[in-house]
């Protein structure tokens, strides 16, 4: 038995059809740019920009705990630049916080010999400038990953704007037939609390980076409840015949004498 308050797609007019199918049409164009603007945001955060990984979302969140540009560059392109006990002090330096003290008293005499033949700021415009201690700062500040202020703007935008997406991606999916029922209420509930979860779990990465898995199950979740909504909407609306039994009261209802606009 179905609920009689349950109208299937088939009962709808065609005109609500139509302004479904083209909501559907949209939101699906926007989720896949969604999808691209997760990737051009993201991917190469950990060196690797091929892919969107656990550590990317680790590195946007919390910040990365590798090397400073700094001490990259001393180990990689510029570590012929100075012996290899000067290259130690300028990393002690680095690791102990990179103060101004430290600085005049140990790291200043180093880069002036070996760095600003190049790093002056003039010789070659395009280097990072090291004669002053602010320049050399510069690459060695520490990657803390997203500001409070940034994923508190980014947290009210989604809640927002998530919500409304799956309000009417759901409510139209409400018209599907789908059994057992609590597959589709699932699905339905899904997205809700996954944006929840989701929002949540960028806060706790910021502090603890194993949960980059919250953020990614949350998404993808999120991306599959989408995808069965849209596609059970979309296929429904126009491909399928409801089962005989369910038609009396679920679907084209010829007791109300539904017609056809
Ligand atoms: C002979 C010229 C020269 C000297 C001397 C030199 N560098 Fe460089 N440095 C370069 C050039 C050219 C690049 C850019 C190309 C590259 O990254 O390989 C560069 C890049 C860098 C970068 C990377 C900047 C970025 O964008 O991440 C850092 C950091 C750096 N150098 C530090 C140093 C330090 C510290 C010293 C002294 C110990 C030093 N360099 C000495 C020529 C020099």
């Amino acid at each position: 038995m179905s609920n009689r308050q349950f109208l299937h797609f088939s009962a709808l007019p065609m005109s609500t059809r139509m302004v479904y199918t083209m909501t559907l049409l949209v939101l699906g164009t926007g989720y896949l740019f969604a999808m691209l603007q997760v990737f051009f945001s993201h991917a190469g955060l950990d060196g690797n920009p091929k892919n969107v990984s656990a550590e990317d979302i680790r590195v946007a969140y919390h910040g990365s705990e590798g090397d400073t540009r700094l001490e990259s560059a001393l180990k990689g392109p510029m570590a012929d630049m100075l012996p290899i006990e000067e290259r130690a002090v300028i990393f002690r330096w680095v690791k102990d916080g990179a103060t101004r003290e430290g600085y005049e008293s140990e790291v200043k005499a180093i880069v002036e010999n070996r760095c600003l033949a190049c790093h002056d700021g003039e010789s070659n415009p395009h280097l990072p400038n090291f004669s002053s201690f602010e320049g050399l700062s510069k690459v060695v500040e520490r990657d803390t990953g997203a500001t409070i202020p940034t994923l508190v703007r980014v947290s009210h935008i989604h809640l927002f704007g998530i919500t409304f997406i799956f309000f009417i991606v759901s409510s139209i999916f409400t018209h599907a037939y789908m059994r057992p029922l609590w597959i589709k209420c699932v699905v339905i509930v899904l997205p809700f609390l996954t944006i929840l979860t989701d929002i949540f779990s960028w806060y706790l990465t910021k502090w603890f980076p194993g949960f980059a898995w919250f953020i990614i199950g949350s998404g993808a979740l999120m991306g599959i409840s989408f995808t069965v909504q849209w596609v059970v909407s979309m296929w429904q609306m126009w491909f399928y015949t409801l089962p005989a039994e369910v038609e009396e009261c679920g679907g084209v209802l010829p007791v109300l004498g539904r017609s056809k606009d």
